[in-house]
């Protein structure tokens, strides 16, 4: 993996780039710890502290509103003081809330240091795919976007780990296992101020030197010209924040905020933090669960990098098209592999390979393509409040489909319950074939002014309509 990228920013001629994509996506890697201890942990917090269910419900979902209000918060920060030092923050916020956790004496301080650890992994999961898009050559963008996802899968998979290797320690082991984030969250905090302003913000801010002296480090050095010519052009056209509402900038925002909230309620945050419990209900021993869950973050991994390693070749369009077809074929089986007893008593592997398809299908398609999407589709005067809206939104379904899914499989049951995820699966394809556009190999600026461009022009056409 490693190698693909030190030769494709070698073939760019700027090995450079890899240290960045390192560095930035530790963002990706916090968001993704997060994502994959919680499930671990909880079974031993709820033992210490005496977690009431509703305490442990509020011990989850303080992490995933922290992360929305995070991703507010980040869309302001990022342009006010520049997408690395919203970066720096939120590394360092990570740190003190990973502590807080780990030292919490009761429920209500543990869920006090989950919101404000939310806070850090909603602001890191907007801004780290925004820098690293704004940093890359376009050739190369969907790898080194997608680096941040890879570190996401790495986070989820490092958890899984961290709990299974902690489990025995102890009835402090929970403390570790959450304390353990403040390294990564330190590592982010310390190495984004080494890192360099990203060119688009220096640009925005007549700083147009240093954005130059920034891509002759990322970029070759006929490009660099054209490219600040190119920012330069894109921000005198696009409008102020208002335009998010504006009828230029609506269609990208209804495919923005659709990849967003169909990301989730596909239902991956269900397999990812219930893998255990969905395995547990096939009859899986809960040592045997465990394992099986450790199978299913490596899947998630490999097929992440097989994405990365195609996205910029095949193009997103087809990924994410032919992905989300895998997992909503997988969710049939699923919901089949429930409704009918003898397919329980007769092919019990099912569920894990459904498990399986639908993992290594999210993985290849709406897990890298919609971070990667929302840093491409937006002009860039409102890049930070669009890609915001999107991250509030992925957040705010991501708490809904989690704390909807038990209540669901106890009333309608499993197998409507991933039948009714299937239902939205194909939604979720005719929407994607209909309305998402390919941005593979074009810069930033020509995705915006195609995107734009033809309302602009019919506003024009209107305007001189009327005043003639
Ligand atoms: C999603 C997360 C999910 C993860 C799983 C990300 O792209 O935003 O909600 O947990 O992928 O790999």
């Amino acid at each position: 993996m490693a190698a693909f990228f030190v030769t494709d920013a070698r073939r760019e001629g700027k090995p450079f780039l890899f240290v960045v994509a390192i560095i930035a996506a530790l963002g990706g890697f916090l968001f993704g710890y997060d994502t994959g201890v919680i499930s671990g942990a909880l079974l031993f917090i709820s033992g210490d502290l005496h977690a009431s269910t509703f305490e442990q419900e509020a011990i989850v979902g303080a992490l995933l509103i922290g992360a929305a209000f995070g991703a507010v918060i980040a869309g302001y920060l990022a342009d006010a003081i520049s997408r690395r030092w919203t970066k720096v923050l939120s590394g360092t916020v990570y740190t003190v809330a990973a502590l807080g956790c780990a030292f919490s004496q009761n429920p209500d301080q543990l869920i006090a240091a989950r919101f404000v650890l939310g806070l850090s992994v909603g602001t890191a999961s907007f801004v780290s795919p925004m820098y690293l898009a704004e940093l890359s050559p376009k050739r190369i963008r969907g790898g080194l976007v997608s680096f941040n996802q890879l570190m996401i899968v790495t986070g989820i998979l490092a958890a899984y780990i961290v709990n299974f290797g902690l489990k025995g320690i102890g009835a402090d082991n929970w403390r570790w296992m959450l304390g353990l984030g403040a390294v990564p969250g330190l590592m982010l905090a310390a190495g984004m101020t080494f890192m360099p302003y990203s060119p688009r913000w220096l640009v925005e801010r007549g700083r147009e030197d240093d954005a130059k002296q920034v891509l002759r480090r990322t970029h070759q050095e006929q490009d660099v010209d054209d490219e600040v010519e190119s920012i330069k052009k894109v921000a005198a056209e696009t409008g102020s924040i208002r335009d998010l509402l504006g009828a230029s900038v609506r269609p990208m925002l209804i495919v923005g905020l659709g990849l967003a909230i169909f990301q989730q309620i596909v239902g991956i945050n269900t397999i990812i933090y219930y893998a255990p419990t969905i395995l547990a209900f096939t009859g899986s021993s809960a040592s045997s669960a465990i394992g099986q869950t450790v199978a299913i973050g490596v899947t998630n991994l490999v097929f992440t990098v097989i994405a990365i390693l195609l996205l910029d070749r095949l193009g997103r369009r087809v990924f994410l098209i032919a992905g989300t077809v895998g997992l909503t074929i997988a969710l049939v089986a699923l919901g089949a592999f429930f409704a009918s007893g003898s397919l329980q008593a007769n092919a019990s592997g099912l569920a894990l390979i459904a498990l399986v398809v639908y993992i290594a299908s999210f993985a290849m398609g709406l897990g890298p393509v919609f971070w990667l999407m929302i840093s491409e589709i937006f002009p860039l005067e409102i890049r930070g409040p669009a890609m915001a809206v999107c991250t509030i939104a992925n957040w705010t379904f991501n708490f809904i489909v989690s704390f909807t899914f038990l209540t669901l499989t106890s009333t309608i049951g499993k197998a409507a319950t991933f039948w009714l995820y299937a239902v939205i699966g194909v939604i979720a394809i005719l929407f994607f074939y209909r309305r998402v556009p390919e941005t593979s190999e074009r810069s930033l600026e020509d995705i915006q002014r195609d995107v734009t461009g033809p309302s602009r022009r019919r506003r024009r056409g209107r305007r001189e309509l009327r005043s003639a």
